[in-house]
């Protein structure tokens, strides 16, 4: 299924073509293709640098995967098991030299953003998620004190089938992708009343 931006200016195909499935082919993806999505995020710019996100990624097949699963929203978890792959990301919440990185979650989407272009032209989706138990996520994997968990993110090739999904959600599945419109979001030189 293709669901393309209708957008006002002409984008760059990627951004154009990029969206959150909530069912994925059932090609495996490999440890290869794991990390170069990886390298990608890596390679976003960062407030001083800093590189503040963290990562923790797990196959279908596993008990990390299992364990992933059980701890986010229901709603998500009735989708997700159709991807081969989840992540967890985090951010880092001080820069090294102690003081609080305001930042650091800015750096992680840039960290995403890259991601998900990166993924969009090897044909892999990506849909990111906040409805999960990161507190208990946090505990589980033992992530230190100052980085959060952030995300859930579902990683698999575009092409699943939307009829297995419940029906409500194979109608979202289906339904063209919304945004606001573009000059309520950006204007020269004044603040858009809102
Ligand atoms: C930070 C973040 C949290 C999100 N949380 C969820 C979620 O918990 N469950 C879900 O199904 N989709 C979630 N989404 C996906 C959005 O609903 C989706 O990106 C939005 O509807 C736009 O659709 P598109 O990505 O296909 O353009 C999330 C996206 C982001 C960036």
């Amino acid at each position: 299924m293709i669901k393309e931006a209708n957008t006002t200016f002409p984008i760059h195909p990627l951004i154009k073509s990029r969206w959150s499935p909530r069912v994925f082919a059932d090609t495996p993806v490999s440890d290869e293709a794991i990390y170069t999505l990886f390298e990608a995020a890596r390679w976003a710019a960062s407030s001083m640098n800093e590189q503040p996100w963290r990562f923790i990624y797990a196959k279908r097949e596993s008990d990390a995967y299992k364990i992933i699963l059980k701890h986010l929203a229901e709603f998500n978890q009735q989708w997700v098991k159709n991807a081969p792959v989840i992540i967890l990301t985090a951010y880092k919440e001080k820069f090294n030299s102690g003081k609080e990185n305001f930042h650091a979650l800015h750096d992680l989407g840039l960290a995403m953003g890259n991601l998900s272009l990166q993924a969009q032209s090897m044909g892999l989706a990506v849909h990111h998620m906040a409805g999960l138990d990161w507190k208990k996520l946090q505990e589980i994997f033992n992530v230190q004190e100052g980085f959060h968990i952030t995300t859930a993110v579902a990683v698999g090739y575009y092409g699943g089938d939307p009829s297995v999904l419940p029906e409500d959600l194979e109608e979202s599945e289906r339904a063209p992708r919304k945004r606001l419109p573009l000059n309520t979001l950006a204007c020269e030189g004044k603040w858009i009343e809102q």
